[in-house]
């Protein structure tokens, strides 16, 4: 059943991608041109830092498979991809192996074939500390992800109906794992007030995993015999919506959700995103193409994102965060009700700063 689960996920993924990668709400960010800010490629890094952590990149593989066999290869082609490139890593939930250890090799070769890489264990929000434990032993991993999925368990035939537990354990969870634990959404987005109680709960980051890309409720909809749950299509908040909506929450914040390009890459980072996720699209290519294409495409990525900084005279991804930044549309109406102060977004270099980057002294 859960094995069945893991291959009817990626199948739907890749066709929910390929009919649904179109125009999201990225789209209603634009960066503010200033034709000499630029500076130098070689002044740019593309480092990171964020609850204890260094990333050499700000872009890493989020959490997608394992479980059946099918998935095993998956997850060994996905490291051996984060392998050559150096990208983080999240593996698929591990509840799987957690109730069926016969499966533990299709997510431990994520850590066989990338001993020396970043990679994140992934558990659900009512997984025992004592078996978080185990997922975290068994990829030795370096952080690990707990994802929080409502939208996607309620239309799910054999979903969870009982919520009121996940953030006790969540609690629990982060006081015991001995590594960074980063909480996520899968698609739907977290609000503010939530990114906000999870700094409570003593989370070291949060992935926002907005809408705009891969979603579950469609996805387990799809596996319903009556389909009956097509109304909760395209729930929750956008990626940049959540970023939005959870500045200054005092917690690092990652995105993902529908990020298609290096620009989404470089607009999250600007919303203030630590680092950038992306599953179906990487998923996509490497199904299509094979390692040397996904190798390939991020590569890509992260060359044409250093060459957005520097075009942006942003010498860090850090640095994106002051850039002067539009926002249109529906995204628009959304900081509106929400209070957000979009016209200090669009101001935030001020003359100073812009003038010190014309000039060539270094901020
Ligand atoms: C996922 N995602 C996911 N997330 C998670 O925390 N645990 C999981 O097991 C899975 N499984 C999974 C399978 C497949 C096939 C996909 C495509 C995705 C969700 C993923 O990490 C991410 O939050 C969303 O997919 C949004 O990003 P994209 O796909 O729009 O880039």
């Amino acid at each position: 059943m859960s094995a069945q689960r893991k291959d009817d996920h990626v199948r739907l993924a890749i066709e929910q991608h390929q009919a649904h990668s179109g125009r999201n709400q990225f789209d209603d960010v634009s960066f503010v041109h200033h034709a000499l800010a630029g500076i130098d490629r070689p002044d740019v890094s593309l480092g990171t830092d964020f609850a204890g952590l260094s990333w050499q990149v700000p872009i890493y593989i989020n959490a997608m498979t394992g479980g059946s066999a099918k998935t095993g290869a998956i997850n060994r082609d996905l490291a051996t991809a984060a392998r050559e490139t150096g990208v983080p890593i999240a593996s698929g939930s591990m509840n799987a192996y957690l109730k069926d250890p016969s499966c533990a090799g299709t997510f431990r070769v994520l850590r066989e074939e990338n001993p020396d890489g970043f990679v994140m264990a992934n558990i659900n929000a009512t997984t025992s500390v004592d078996n978080a434990r185990r997922a975290i032993d068994l990829l030795e991993a370096d952080a690990l992800q707990i994802h929080i999925n409502t939208a996607q368990e309620t239309p799910m035939p054999e979903g969870d109906r009982s919520f009121s537990s996940w953030g006790p354990q969540i609690e629990k969870i982060a006081a015991a794992a001995g590594v960074p634990v980063i909480v996520k959404e899968v698609g739907n987005g977290l609000s503010r007030q939530t990114v906000l109680t999870l700094r409570e709960l003593g989370v070291r980051a949060a992935d926002v995993s907005g809408r705009g890309g891969t979603d579950f409720a469609r996805i387990e909809n799809g596996r319903r015999e009556l389909a009956d749950y097509a109304f909760l299509h395209g729930w929750g908040q956008s990626t940049p919506a959540c970023l939005l909506d959870a500045q200054d929450a005092g917690l690092p914040v990652l995105a993902s959700g529908g990020v298609r390009h290096p620009l989404d890459v470089a607009r999250a980072l600007a919303l203030g995103a630590r680092a950038v996720g992306a599953s179906a699209g990487f998923l996509r290519t490497l199904l299509d193409g094979g390692v040397p294409a996904l190798v390939a495409q991020i590569i890509t990525w992260l060359d044409q994102l250093a060459a957005l900084q520097t075009m942006l005279g942003a010498r860090t991804p850090a640095d994106l965060t002051r850039c002067d930044l539009l926002v249109h549309g529906e995204l628009r109406s959304f900081c509106a009700d929400r209070g957000i102060d979009t016209r200090r977004l669009a101001q935030r270099s001020g003359s100073a700063a812009v003038l010190h980057e014309m000039t060539g002294s270094t901020r």
